[in-house]
């Protein structure tokens, strides 16, 4: 068997079953054709839509993208409210998700959000709730440090109320109480856009994901770049601190 076909055999055999994945690129995609930043957000929507499509298709049962990060609210205020409106319109074209067959999940705090967002994204998780063939987490507001922090304030109030005590706070104890609580972690963590970093993005479940970056701007992102991508991981040789 040649090298090449011994690989995508592999790739075959140990698909991740839970992506993570950091959009980056939008910005720079629109720059270099002297577009407003937020035209390299829509055009990075449509990304998003089809590869979710593609990882469902491919038999991936969860993905996790990361759409708006704790930090994003120091961009400027249309920069901000153009991200807000192209997640509108996809929570508003219900068939986004409901033709689809994929469960919708947000994590991250929704406090903040404009109201009809918060309203959208609550009916889009009820709508989607039985659907089975993929979840989808959608991380808005999101930022893993402030999910850690928060998860260690409910431990300490559940000792306040003699519920458990300190012994009692494990690592499962705090995994109970992250929005990503009934899930595996990421195997798999893509960041396109040539940054060697995770910016906060799932800081607690991947610390033993297998990371991935790639030079392409996120509204250039393919198929072939996840096929790519999933080759790479197929190769990886997870140990999970074994020998
Ligand atoms: C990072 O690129 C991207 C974002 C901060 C926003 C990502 C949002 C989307 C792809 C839209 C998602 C939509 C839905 C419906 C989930 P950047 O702006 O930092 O790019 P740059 O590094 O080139 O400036």
């Amino acid at each position: 068997m040649s090298l090449f076909k011994k690989k995508v055999a592999a790739s075959l055999e140990t698909l991740p079953v839970h992506i993570g994945i950091i959009m980056d690129g939008n910005g720079r995609w629109a720059k270099k054709r002297g577009m407003p930043r937020s035209a390299g957000h829509s055009k990075g929507a449509a990304t998003f839509r089809d590869i979710t499509r593609y990882c469902r298709d491919r038999g991936i049962k969860y993905l996790t993208v990361y759409a708006f990060s704790t930090e994003n609210w120091k961009r400027s205020e249309e920069e901000v409210s153009g991200i807000m409106n192209v997640l509108r319109g996809y929570l508003r074209d219900a068939k986004n998700y409901t033709k689809d067959n994929i469960r919708v999940n947000f994590i991250g705090d929704r406090e903040p959000l404009d109201e009809d967002i918060k309203a959208l994204m609550e009916d889009a998780e009820k709508t989607s709730e039985s659907f089975d063939a993929m979840t989808l987490n959608i991380a808005i507001n999101y930022g893993g440090l402030p999910e850690i922090a928060n998860a260690a304030r409910l431990c300490a109030q559940k000792v306040l109320e003699g519920e458990i005590s300190c012994e009692d706070i494990t690592c499962e104890e705090i995994k109970k109480h992250l929005y990503t609580k009934d899930q595996p972690d990421p195997d798999l963590i893509i960041r396109t856009g040539g940054e060697y970093r995770l910016s906060n993005f799932l800081t607690w479940q991947s610390a033993y994901s297998e990371l991935y970056f790639c030079d392409v701007l996120w509204p250039d992102f393919e198929a072939k770049h996840i096929e790519q991508a999933l080759l790479a991981y197929s190769n990886r040789n997870r140990r999970f601190g074994n020998a």
